[in-house]
């Protein structure tokens, strides 16, 4: 099993993105508000733009309606730059609008203060 050390926890705030890489592969590590860590390629599986830039964001709720919006998940959802597409890092970073499609992603477990990312 390939593992790496990506960065420290305290590199990242609650709520934030980082760039890092895996090896040679570029990848993106998110910290939940909850200090949950996840790593995903950085790049769109729609056109390839570079998620590092991303906003993380919440998502609305079924129970919202025009004009009247209700949020949930916030910080846990990758807003893509370029169209905004959205991506729900805790459902292995499946697109919300169409489940099917998902980013690539690695498996994260934090020892002392180190990320370590691994496949
Ligand atoms: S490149 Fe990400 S939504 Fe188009």
């Amino acid at each position: 099993m390939k593992e790496q050390v990506v960065c420290k926890t305290s590199d990242l705030q609650p709520g934030e993105i980082r760039e890092s890489f895996f090896g040679k592969k570029n990848i993106i590590i998110c910290r939940t508000q909850n200090d949950n860590f996840y790593a995903f390629m950085n790049q769109c599986i729609h056109q390839g733009a570079p998620l590092g830039k991303s906003l993380l964001c919440g998502a609305t709720t079924d129970e919202s309606t025009p004009g009247d919006y209700h949020y949930c998940h916030k910080d846990e959802v990758i807003r893509c730059p370029w169209h905004g597409r959205e991506f729900d890092m805790k459902n292995e970073g499946r697109m919300l609008a169409n489940p099917d499609k998902k980013l690539a992603s690695f498996k994260v477990r934090i020892e002392n203060e180190d990320v370590i990312v691994y496949k």
